[in-house]
């Protein structure tokens, strides 16, 4: 057939047009169908505790998104600088994931446990008291607000219906202990989001203030868990190795 053929027949025009979209289309949407498959299974990746996602709930209000990304790229220049590429199953639980495209400052996807709490603390305060040459906003109200955690089974419970494995039900709570060990299925149970918001935040005491739950108390909770789900030294060998 010949091109000009196609040009001037707009119905036969319309007519591919609409088959290529929709083969372009089913390439996109078909996989969607089959994501529980598409998204392999790893060790470690377990949903956030009460008090990790109330601190993800106020990273998302304070729009750390609009300056940090929260996803390595496979390129060998951010696996050295920031650690092994981020997997799909990293953020499996993410609602809405947070990988970003803007990078004023640097990727957040494996900042946990690079620095001590009492530094992330001082950072969010005032960033330039710990790097004199950071254009990052002070937030020094984190410590100044009362944590409220009263809807925090709440938020569990939307993001159940999401999918993420919160527990409501003894069947649930026995499936969560089937797949991530006693210690987590406890946290994941909604019954005790409360207690056990309150038992995290004061068995570590994030914000240095012994006496208070504050916003950065789970804002720090939820930065120090980030990127640390995985234990990738199982997987490493050769040369990457040494950079990290
Ligand atoms: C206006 C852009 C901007 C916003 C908004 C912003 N940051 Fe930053 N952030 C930066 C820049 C630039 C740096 C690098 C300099 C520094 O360390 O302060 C940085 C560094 C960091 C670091 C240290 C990363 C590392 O690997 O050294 C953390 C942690 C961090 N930001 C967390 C946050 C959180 C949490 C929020 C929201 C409460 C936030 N940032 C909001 C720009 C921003």
């Amino acid at each position: 057939m010949r091109h000009e053929h196609i040009e001037v027949n707009s119905g036969l025009m319309i007519a591919l047009v609409l088959a290529v979209i929709s083969i372009g289309g089913l390439v996109e949407i078909v996989p969607l169908f089959y994501i529980n498959e598409t998204i392999e299974k790893v060790d470690g990746v377990r949903p956030y505790t009460p008090l990790e996602l109330r601190g993800r709930d106020i990273y998302v209000r304070e729009g750390c998104y609009l300056c940090h990304s929260q996803m390595v790229r496979p390129f060998r220049d951010e696996w050295l600088r920031y650690g092994h590429y981020s997997l799909a199953a990293e953020s499996k639980y993410d609602h809405p994931f947070q990988w970003g495209s803007k990078r004023t400052g640097p990727d957040l996807a494996r900042v946990g446990n690079k620095y001590s709490d009492q530094w992330q603390v001082q950072h969010l305060l005032k960033p330039t008291s710990v790097v004199p040459e950071s254009i990052m906003p002070n937030y020094p109200w984190l410590l100044h607000n009362d944590l409220s955690y009263a809807d925090v089974g709440d938020r569990m419970r939307a993001l159940r219906r999401t999918g993420v494995p919160y527990s409501l039900t003894q069947a649930e709570y026995e499936a969560n202990v089937k797949t991530f060990g006693k210690d987590v299925a406890d946290k994941l149970d909604i019954s005790q989001a409360q207690d056990n918001l309150l038992k995290q935040a004061r068995g570590r005491n994030y914000d240095g203030l012994p006496n208070r739950i504050t916003e950065m108390d789970a804002l720090v909770a939820y930065l120090q868990v980030l990127g640390t789900m995985v234990d990738f030294s199982k997987y490493d060998e050769g040369y990457f190795a040494e950079f990290r």
